[in-house]
């Protein structure tokens, strides 16, 4: 890439090459830095879907070269308010912490995905070679340890905490279900046990040195996800939604909670977009994206968009998901890890 930045550009290559062009695109209003449609699209591009004058484009390009050589921009990078696509950097400047950084991720209600995509998410970093636990919370459905095929009971730690389960990839995964006798046997716990459980899941397992420790956060805005976002130390949120789930106002719940905790939304991912037959129609089920909506909502990227596809759902029956492969897969995992890198 020439050291000129021009508007035919793809944003994702300018920001991957220039990490501190971030800013510039947030100062000027495009979160879209590290989102799918970013991934692809130009700069151009970019600027006509956010409605830019031909001026302010010019301004966005004339501020995005003079960052990279070391002038100050005209429009100052703005500083994100609170919730809106701050930098994951909050905790994990601590050097002895063991435990780098923790994502939680959270959805407005059951159903859309969350354990599922917070499975994935833990595949795509561990094929990045991370270090990665997974502290299952959702107990309404337990569904981390069975698509990850980890059956048995946890034992005692060297330092006597408790050891949490591998799975075949090594991933650390610890989950409610793992203390049940029968996996069919039904947890009925009030709001305070989840979220105490959780909270002793964070401090009583040896989790080792990890790099990543995703929490798979019960559904919905009540008590359990909400102390459990002020008790543990989250660098980061991720938000599943559903394509039908905007115009329930379920996901602005989820999203308003977090920024009155003053949590950081990393991105967002839309699970279930989609259908695709096997000669490449597409449906959308249940209506459309709501992508752009979520973007603008919460200043954050989107991550990706998961089709519903079967072949996805018999490897998690089969505690196999770390086998999955798919186009649409690989682009949210790709826009998952940049946007840790380029924020960190
Ligand atoms: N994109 C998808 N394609 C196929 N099946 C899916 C997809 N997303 C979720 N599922 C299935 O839907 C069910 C509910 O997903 P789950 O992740 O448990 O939801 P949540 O944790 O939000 O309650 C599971 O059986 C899961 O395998
Ligand atoms: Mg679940």
């Amino acid at each position: 890439m020439a050291d000129t930045i021009t508007a035919d550009m793809i944003i994702h290559d300018v920001v991957t090459k220039y990490p501190n062009t971030v800013k510039v695109f947030h100062g000027h209003g495009l979160p879209c830095t590290a989102c799918s449609v970013g991934s692809r699209e130009s700069i151009a591009g970019g600027a006509r879907t956010h409605r830019f004058t031909p001026e302010k484009r010019d301004q966005l390009l004339s501020d995005l070269n003079a960052v990279i050589h070391g002038e100050i921009p005209s429009v100052a990078p703005k500083k994100a308010p609170v919730g809106k696509g701050i930098p994951l950097n909050i905790l994990s400047a601590d050097p002895n912490r063991k435990i780098k950084q923790v994502i939680a991720i959270m959805s407005g209600k059951g159903g859309v995905g969350k354990s599922l995509v917070t499975g994935l998410l833990a595949v795509s970093l561990r094929r990045q070679g991370q270090r990665v636990g997974i502290l299952d919370g959702d107990i309404t459905g337990p569904s981390i340890a069975r698509m990850f095929g980890t059956t048995g009971s946890p034992t005692k730690s060297a330092s006597g905490g408790i050891e949490p389960l591998r799975s075949k990839g090594g991933i650390k995964v610890m989950s409610m279900n793992m203390f049940l006798e029968k996996e069919s046997d039904p947890v009925v716990w009030r709001g305070p046990m989840v979220s105490s459980a959780i909270k002793q899941f964070y401090s009583d397992v040896d989790w080792g040195d990890l790099d990543y420790l995703l929490v798979d956060l019960p559904p919905g805005t009540s008590d359990a996800p909400m102390t459990v976002m002020q008790a543990l130390p989250v660098d980061g949120v991720v938000v599943v939604s559903s394509p039908q789930m905007l115009a329930t106002m379920i996901v602005m719940k989820c999203i308003h909670m977090v920024q009155q905790l003053k949590g950081v939304i990393v991105g967002v991912v839309e699970n279930m977009a989609y259908f695709e037959t096997p000669n490449g129609e597409r449906y959308e089920i249940f209506g459309a994206s709501n992508g752009t909506e979520l973007v603008s909502m919460t200043g954050a990227p989107l991550l990706g968009q998961l089709p519903i596809d079967p072949s996805l759902a018999a490897l998690c029956d089969s505690g196999r998901v770390e086998e999955y492969y798919a186009e649409a897969y690989e682009l949210l995992a790709a826009n998952f890890i940049s946007t840790l890198k380029i924020k960190r």
